[in-house]
This record gives C-alpha cells, structure tokens and sequence, in this order.
C-alpha cells in the first residue's frame, strides 16, 4: 500500500505532503468545532434555556469556521498540487538524464514508444499517487483515532469503540483486492504500451504498408490488440467497481451503525442531545477518510505499475566510467570479439591499425561485420573481449562527448530535423558563419539548390522528406564536414544514391582524406582503390589487409570480389 522506492524518489515532495494531511487534519478540527456548536445550539434550544438572540455567538463561530474551511481545503488542494508537481518533474529529469547517460544505446532497453508513454503518461498517473493517495494515507489513519478520543471523552466509549473496529474494514477490503489489481494493472499496463508501440510503428510505416497492401492486415492486427486492451481495461473497471461497492457498503454500514448506536444510547438517557447530534453529525467522518483513501488507492495502483515500469527503465545499467578525454587519434582494434548477444559472435578477434590522417578501407560481403565495427568505434556498444583504443585510450573508457569531438560517423540514413538548413548545418557547429555554411553547401554540390530555394532558411519536413535521397546525402556530408572532427566514418555514404551525388561525396571524401583519417566502410570496392590499407572482412574475420595493388596480388578474396564487380560493371556498360 506504500511504496518507500517512490518516496525514496522524490524526497522534496515530502513537505508538501505533510502540509497536505495537517491542513486536512485542521479541516477536521473545523468541522468538529462547527458541529460542537451546532449540537450545544440545538441543545440550548430544545431545553428552551436560549432565545433566538444568544444564537449571535454560535453563528458567528460557525461562519468563521466556513470562512477558515476555504482556506484549508484550498491550501490542502496547493499542497496536492505542488507535490505531483515536484515528483512530476523530478521523476521526468530523472528518465531524461538516464536517457542521456544510455545515450543512443537506450534503444537496447526499450522501445521509442515506450518510453515516450512512459515519460509522459506514466509520469501522470503518479501524480495523483503523490498528490492524493500519498497524503490520504496518513490521514486516514489519524482521523479516526482522533475521532475516537473525541467521542470517547466528548459522549460515549463504546460507540467510539464500535466505530474504531469498523474502519479497519476498509483496508482490509483494499488489501484482499490489491493482489489481483496489481496483477491487473501490470498486464492493463503492458497492454497499454503494445498497443502504443504498434500504432506508433504503424503509422511511421504506413508508405510501406500501403506499398504492399498490407494496411488492412494491420489494421486487423490492431483491432486484436485494441480488442485486449479493451478486454483488460473493462477488468480493471470491473474490479475497482466492485471494491468500491464493498468499501461504501463498510464506510455507508459503519456510519449508519455509529447513528444507531448514539440514538439509542440517547434514547436509554445515557447520553445527552448534544452529545447525541455531535455523534451523529461526525460518524460518517470516521470513514470518509478511509474510503477517499479507497478510492485513491485505484487511481495510485494505477501510477504504481506504470512507476515498476519506470523503475525498471531507470534500473538498466549504464556504461561505466565514461570519462577519459580522448587526446590521440591513432585508432586500434586488437583482437576485438563482439556479439550483440551472448549467444552469437559477431567478430571474431578481429585486429586494425587505423594512424591518425591515414586513408583505410573497409569491405566485405553484406553481415560481414563492418558496421558493427563502426558502432564499436562510435563506443555504441562495449567490446566483449579484445581491446580497441583511440590515441591509446579504451574507447569504453572515453568520455562521449571527447569521443564525438574525435570521430563523425555518416550512415545511409542520417536524420535530420523539422526545420531550415541552416538549423540543421548548425547543429554540428553551433557558431559557424553563413559564409562558412555557404561554402561547404558549395562544395557538396548542393549551393545552386538551395540558392534556387530560400537559401539557408529552406525549411526540411521530418526527416528531411522534402529533399530527395542524393540531395539529402550531401546534406548529410556538408554537415559532417562542418563538425569538423579528426576523423570520420563513411558507411555506405554512398548507397542508394544518384551517380552525380555518389561522385560529388567521393570527391569531398577524397579531399577531406588529405587532412583527416577517413575510414570508408563499402560494398564498392571501386571506392576505396585509393585508401592506403583496406581490410577485407568475412564473416567477422579480417582475411586480408594491405593497400589495392597488394591485395590483386595475393588473388584472394579482394580480388575475386574485384574482378566479380568489375565483369558486372563491364557487363552493364556492354548491355548500353
Ligand atoms: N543491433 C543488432 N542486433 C543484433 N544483431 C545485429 C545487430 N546489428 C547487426 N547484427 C548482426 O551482426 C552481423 C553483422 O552486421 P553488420 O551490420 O556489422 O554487417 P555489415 O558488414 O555492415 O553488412 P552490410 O554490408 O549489409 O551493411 C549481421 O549478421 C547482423 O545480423
Ligand atoms: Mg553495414
């Protein structure tokens, strides 16, 4: 019923809690004097010992208490609201920060969607687990026994009694239910992120389903999923429903119980009217605590299990002690073994010396390994054996942001974001000048473009899906060329793009190979004639190394792939 791991969370929230349960403790003090008054009144009346001139005091008395009753429950309300404030706000810094620290890693530990519900929804539900639940749970603990030496020394011991043995019904009720909801709300949860999941991707994907037909196959695969959650959620609404039933049944009975109970004893003589209609007035306040405290637990139940899901995120391990900087730029694989499960190798002791401004090829046949070795030199995965170092430092060791200082990686599929060019050029270099800009716009071929546009405010859709793939290329090199690092990695930069822009990226490849250390990752070997080593990769394994004309010469795998591409290439200028 009380979780301390969120508590533990969001030490700061604390105040605001405990301001909430005195303000609500002074509502009932309020509450008490204003029926006290009321009761004694209706006593001085009935006995005929008032007129209706000595009800000036009492009336006064009990404006006052309305009047201070705003103000308490206004305050207890701010205080519900600055809790769920805090923990909102921390627990939301807290996923972002582990975000950070994961880095681009995090996508091992969960998916996009996930996470985004998580961090937005997620983090709601807890609001009302800080902002209600948490406060309610004290209080309904103080009420009652509050109540109960007031009614014991203000009238009658035994109805007290009676009472304080009913209101342990309410939680024993919540506790018989909170197994089957926790078990509930873990599955609604799970339920809930699927489906998230797979609208998310589906809508992402919807080209391609539309492509090939398949959207109303998906469709129907989302109806099944909706179908589940439904089938979950109208559970979960069943069981809250039927737990509140029980919980009115105890909290509606044990009130009415405490009324009978003070009539009787009126009745008998045993108690005074006064006492009688105080009784009555406040029995129902001994449970009402109690069932809030009910009907908070569903809603926090809820913020529980999506807060598990939450922990679960913050509780993944980081890569450890990041922080050397890196200050060399000799790059080395020694014996490098990886998988990216422990079930499957993927490289297999693999060894390359890359020198700082040197020229370094990497080819081999398609899931040779060549891409992981780019992730591993980006320090996006942690070498499992084997060391790989970067100006002799472990890159596991070396702090990211040194990392990044030191080595650009371009892909086939760079993203870019919503908004101009100039935006997305200055993200690699936050202070470079127009003229700068301009200038490596220029070189990438892609000036008289833009020029023909709105220049450097041209605005990209999402992801660049206003530019087409070879345009959207050389934007990717001009801004690589412009974070200006002393190295760089080209995989397969060049893939799937027109021949002017694939030669217009050679070139500034070729150009920037002259002052950097460039290593290109290709299937075209054609591309990497020039680099002064080139490693051939099978199946995870360097099996040749040297510069072009060695490696014709040792008529190995280089050269069958070589001469393989090269009977194509002549093939398809014959066929013109
Ligand atoms: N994120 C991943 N999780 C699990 N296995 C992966 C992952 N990425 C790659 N692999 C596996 O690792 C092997 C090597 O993949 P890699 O991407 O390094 O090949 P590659 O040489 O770059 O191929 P290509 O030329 O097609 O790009 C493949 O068998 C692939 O299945
Ligand atoms: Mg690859």
């Amino acid at each position: 019923m009380f979780d301390k791991r969120l508590m533990q969370m969001c030490p700061e929230s604390r105040r605001y809690i405990i301001g909430n349960i005195i303000l609500q403790f002074l509502e009932l003090c309020l509450n008490t004097v204003m029926i006290v008054t009321i009761a004694q009144a209706v006593q001085k009346l009935y006995e005929k010992a008032w007129g209706l001139e000595e009800l000036t005091v009492p009336l006064l008395i009990i404006a006052c208490t309305i009047m201070l009753r705003f103000f308490t429950t206004r305050g207890a309300a701010r205080m519900s609201y600055l809790a769920s404030r805090t923990v909102k706000q921390v627990m939301r810094e807290k996923i972002y920060s582990k975000l950070l620290r994961l880095g681009p890693a995090y996508r091992e530990h969960v998916a996009t969607a996930e996470l985004v519900q998580e961090s937005v929804e997620g983090v709601d539900q807890l609001e009302s687990y800080f902002g209600q639940y948490m406060p309610q749970f004290f209080y309904a603990f103080i009420a009652p026994i509050a109540l109960f030496f007031l009614f014991g020394f203000g009238g009658s011991w035994r109805v007290a009694t009676v009472l304080l043995i009913c209101v342990p019904l309410i939680p024993g009720a919540i506790m018989m239910v909170q197994k089957i909801a926790k078990k509930l709300l873990s599955k609604y949860w799970g339920q809930y992120t699927k489906l998230g999941s797979t609208f998310l991707e589906n809508l992402q994907g919807m080209t391609t389903l539309k492509t090939y037909q398949a959207d109303g196959f998906k469709n129907e695969q989302m109806n099944e999923e909706s179908e589940h959650f439904r089938k979950v959620t109208m559970a979960v609404l069943t069981m809250q429903l039927n737990s509140v039933t029980i919980m009115d049944f105890v909290a509606y009975g044990g009130a009415a119980l405490g009324i009978l109970l003070a009539t009787k004893a009126f009745v008998s003589g045993q108690l005074g009217l006064a006492n009688c209609i105080f009784m009555i007035l406040l029995s129902a306040d001994f449970f009402l605590p109690m069932r809030r405290l009910g009907s908070y637990f569903h809603v926090a139940m809820n913020g529980r299990a999506a807060s598990d899901k939450i922990f679960h995120f913050l509780n993944e391990e980081e890569p450890a002690g990041r922080t050397e900087a890196v200050t060399g730029h000799d790059i080395a694989l020694n014996g490098v073994r990886f998988g990216y499960d422990k079930e499957r190798e993927i490289l297999h002791a693999v060894s390359m010396t890359i020198p700082e401004g040197s020229f370094i090829g990497i080819v081999g046949e398609s899931g040779s390994g060549k891409s992981t070795i780019a992730s591993l030199i980006m320090g996006r995965h942690t070498v499992g054996n084997g060391k790989m170092t970067i100006g002799g430092k472990n890159v596991t060791d070396a702090a990211e942001e040194s990392l990044m200082k030191t080595v650009t990686y371009i892909g086939f599929g760079s993203v870019f974001f919503k908004g101009s060019v100039r935006e997305n050029l200055l993200l690699a270099s936050p202070g470079a000048s127009d003229e700068r800009l301009w200038q490596v716009l220029d070189d990438c071929q892609l000036s008289s473009f833009l020029r023909k546009e709105q220049g450097l405010d041209t605005p990209l859709l999402e992801n660049a899906g206003n530019l087409s793939g070879g345009q959207k290329q050389r934007l990717a090199l001009a801004r690589a060329i412009l974070h200006d690092t002393p190295a760089y990695i080209f995989d397969e930069a060049t893939s799937n793009i027109d021949i002017e822009s694939e030669e217009a990226i050679l070139a500034q490849i070729k150009r920037l190979a002259k002052t950097k250390t460039v290593i290109m990752i290709s299937h075209r070997l054609a591309n990497v004639v020039d680099a002064s080593r080139i490693y051939c990769m099978e199946e995870g394994r360097v099996v040749e190394s040297g510069a072009h004309a060695e490696l014709l010469n040792q008529n190995g795998v280089y050269a069958k792939l070589w001469n393989t591409q090269k009977a194509l290439e002549s093939y398809g200028k014959e066929a013109v």
